[in-house]
């Protein structure tokens, strides 16, 4: 008995689809597109009902605005290489006008480490909602830790509590410029371990 309506090939298309994205056209993502996005992102599993998920979305006005700060802030790129801290800077403030907003994700940090590791887990599980959801809008997605994003003057900037919170990534969203690479998975034989009764 089916427990629900959901098709599946619709889900794993969407789950095959989800790409990766680094060229976007610049065009913008409107804020009810970032809100239904995160709204399937809130419905991830997690343990305890702790909704451990915040998020900070910025559209493209803000974005010039980060983009300011981080150009005033250069040592912010610096982290964790400084030799490569400014030709990274260079690189994100040469993309980041192409994005049609960025969302930083974080989560509230719980003070038993078992507890903040499945809350961390939530989270990343919220994200990968977000990213099929976009896909199956029509939104390109890339999931980043770049160094400068998730620095934490960067998330202060953002309005992140840095005190309570943890970044998980920032979300970029666009309108994809190219079709990028499939990068390769290994196999389900070399990852998958059955373990039989006798
Ligand atoms: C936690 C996490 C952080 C990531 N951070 C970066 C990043 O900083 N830079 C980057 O190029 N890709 C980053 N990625 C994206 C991966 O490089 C990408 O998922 C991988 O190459 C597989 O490609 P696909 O997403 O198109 O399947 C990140 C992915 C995850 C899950």
């Amino acid at each position: 008995m089916p427990t629900t309506d959901v098709d599946f090939d619709t889900v794993s298309r969407a789950i095959h689809a989800r790409r990766t994205h680094k060229a976007f056209t610049g065009a913008a993502v409107d804020r009810a597109t970032v809100e239904l996005i995160l709204e399937n992102a809130r419905w991830a599993p997690n343990h305890r009902l702790s909704q451990p998920w915040r998020f900070h979305a910025l559209d493209q006005a803000a974005i010039r605005r980060l983009m300011a700060f981080l150009v005033a802030t250069p040592g912010i790129a610096a982290v964790p290489d400084p030799a490569k801290g400014s030709a990274k800077l260079a690189k994100l403030l040469d993309r980041l006008p192409s994005a049609g907003a960025l969302v930083q994700v974080t989560w509230v940090r719980a003070s038993d480490p078992r507890i903040d590791l499945e809350d961390h887990a939530a989270v990343a599980a919220a994200i990968q909602n977000a990213l099929l959801a976009a896909t199956a809008l029509g939104i390109a997605t890339y999931w980043s830790t770049s160094a400068a994003l998730v620095h934490p003057d960067t998330l202060r900037w953002c309005g992140v509590d840095t005190a309570t919170q943890g970044a998980i990534g920032c979300i970029w969203l666009g309108h994809a410029k190219e079709v990028p690479p499939i990068p390769p998975r290994r196999g389900l034989n070399e990852v998958l371990y059955w373990v039989e009764g006798t």
